[in-house]
């Protein structure tokens, strides 16, 4: 028999609501529910750590999390890339104490243990006397992610052994990721460290946000259609495509060819980038994507999220396709530290890519004028979700649009590229294969397939 928990009584009421495209409120700030998602989905699959170029040197190394845990990303002597856990094996401190940096070894500030960048121990003070032969230094290196691969220079890193690879988890995501940074033989970068601030929301709800919540942007951003950086933000839903490849990872493009910027093909890069493009090892439904029907906006489970579009930075400024990747840390309930990566093309001048910086940071930097909107509105999700009112009631939130509109939203027929195309932004197919994806993983189900499948 099994004892029915707290958390599993949640998750029976998302199952039962999930049937009616409902979520109940309570998933976006409950500690149960946090601990669950940082044991069952954080540290138990594949998640985004770091950019290649943020590492590019023997030695260089950035400091990120794997759900709540500080890891070391290092580039070692030999170019490969560790993901070492940044507690120290003699009694736990942080070997490492900065953001980013340049060094061979990461000496422990408590008593001195030192590891090279690979996370062996190299050194610890007075070592004959204190420890004699007892000590074993390869038995104290530092633990260290049992999965690593990169795709397009995204390193990704998970904690339990026993998952599918990259490649298989990211499928129809890694596909979309080629059509978009892989443009390029040498890629893109990334332009600067990270933006990082905390936001008292939930890692879900942005997430579900960057999967394609496009029937917010004429509301929730309407202030910038009326200051003249956006132009058109009410044909969104009506142009906006749907791309679901499973797993939890969904796209949102927009056919800007059909409406609003006519003329753009690529997001409407300028033909001086564009022709430097190498559009030959693209497939023809990526083609047709990145001509027509380009993503605008997506999230690869569980956070990390990507955004492009061609913005001016300023009223009648220069326009600059912008494109920025972002992480939904999470902190706590309720609660994430929100990074974010404007990233450039190798190949631009450098008066260009500080024109594309600045204006990745003025619409979707810590201070951007879309940043900031969507911030407050999610914050007030987190409040809803710890009210005591609002779970009594049994308060859901809706995610049943589009279940009697006119507007077709059935599969593209035609689409030959992997998951799933619609050719409507109406509808809420994308945020549901989200929740249903995370209600999969919590269960223990679908989320890192163990080797037995198929035995
Ligand atoms: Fe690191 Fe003691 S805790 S050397
Ligand atoms: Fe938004």
């Amino acid at each position: 028999t099994t004892v029915s928990t707290r958390l599993d009584e949640i998750l029976d009421k998302v199952e039962a609501a999930l049937e009616d495209d409902l979520v109940p409120v309570d998933i976006f700030n409950d500690q149960e529910v946090f601990e669950a998602e940082v044991d069952r989905i954080f540290t138990n699959n594949w998640v985004f750590v770091a950019h290649e170029s943020e590492i590019p040197n023997p030695g260089d190394f950035v400091q990120r999390r794997i759900g709540i845990d500080p890891v070391i990303v290092t580039r070692d002597g030999q170019g490969g890339i560790n993901v070492l856990s940044n507690y120290c094996r003699h009694r736990g401190t942080q070997v490492c104490q900065t953001d980013s940096g340049n060094s061979r070894f990461f000496k422990c500030p408590y008593h001195g243990w030192t590891y090279n960048s690979r996370g062996q121990l190299i050194g610890t003070p007075h070592l004959q006397d204190a420890y004699g032969e007892l000590l074993d230094p390869d038995d104290w290196s530092l633990m260290r992610a049992p999965k690593v691969d990169t795709r397009q220079g995204f390193i990704f890193a998970s904690l339990n052994a026993d998952v599918p690879p990259l490649e298989e988890y990211l499928g129809g995501a890694g596909w979309m990721l080629d059509a978009i940074v892989g443009l390029h033989p040498q890629g893109m970068r990334v332009a600067g460290p990270p933006d990082r601030y905390r936001v008292k929301a939930d890692w879900k709800t942005a997430a579900e946000n960057f999967s394609g919540d496009v029937y917010h942007l004429d509301v929730l951003h309407w202030g910038t259609e009326e200051i003249h950086v956006s132009q058109g933000l009410q044909m969104s839903c009506e142009i906006a495509r749907r791309y679901e490849f499973g797993n939890g990872h969904n796209f949102t493009g927009h056919a800007w060819t059909k409406a609003i910027h006519p003329g753009y093909v690529l997001w409407g890069y300028p033909e001086h980038i564009a022709s430097q493009f190498d559009l030959s090892g693209l497939d023809e439904a990526q083609l047709h994507v990145v001509n027509h029907e380009p993503p605008t906006v997506g999230t690869i489970f569980p956070n990390l999220s990507f955004i492009r579009f061609n913005t001016p930075a300023v009223p009648g400024g220069p326009m600059s396709v912008v494109t920025s990747f972002r992480q939904w840390q999470p902190i706590g309930p309720g609660e994430i530290e929100l990074w974010s990566w404007q990233f450039v093309w190798d190949f631009m001048s450098e008066e260009e890519i500080e024109q594309h910086y600045v204006t990745g940071e003025f619409v979707f930097g810590s201070a951007g004028v879309f940043e900031q909107d969507d911030t407050v509105a999610w914050e007030g999700i987190a409040k809803a979700g710890a009210s005591p009112w609002a779970r009594k009631a049994g308060m859901s939130l809706n995610f049943q649009q589009g279940r009697n509109s006119a507007v077709d939203q059935s599969p593209d027929p035609t689409w030959t590229g992997p998951g799933i195309k619609r050719n409507t932004g109406y509808g809420e197919h994308v945020q549901l294969a989200f929740y249903r994806h995370w209600l999969d993983v919590m269960r223990g189900e679908g989320a890192a397939p163990t080797a037995t499948e198929g035995n």
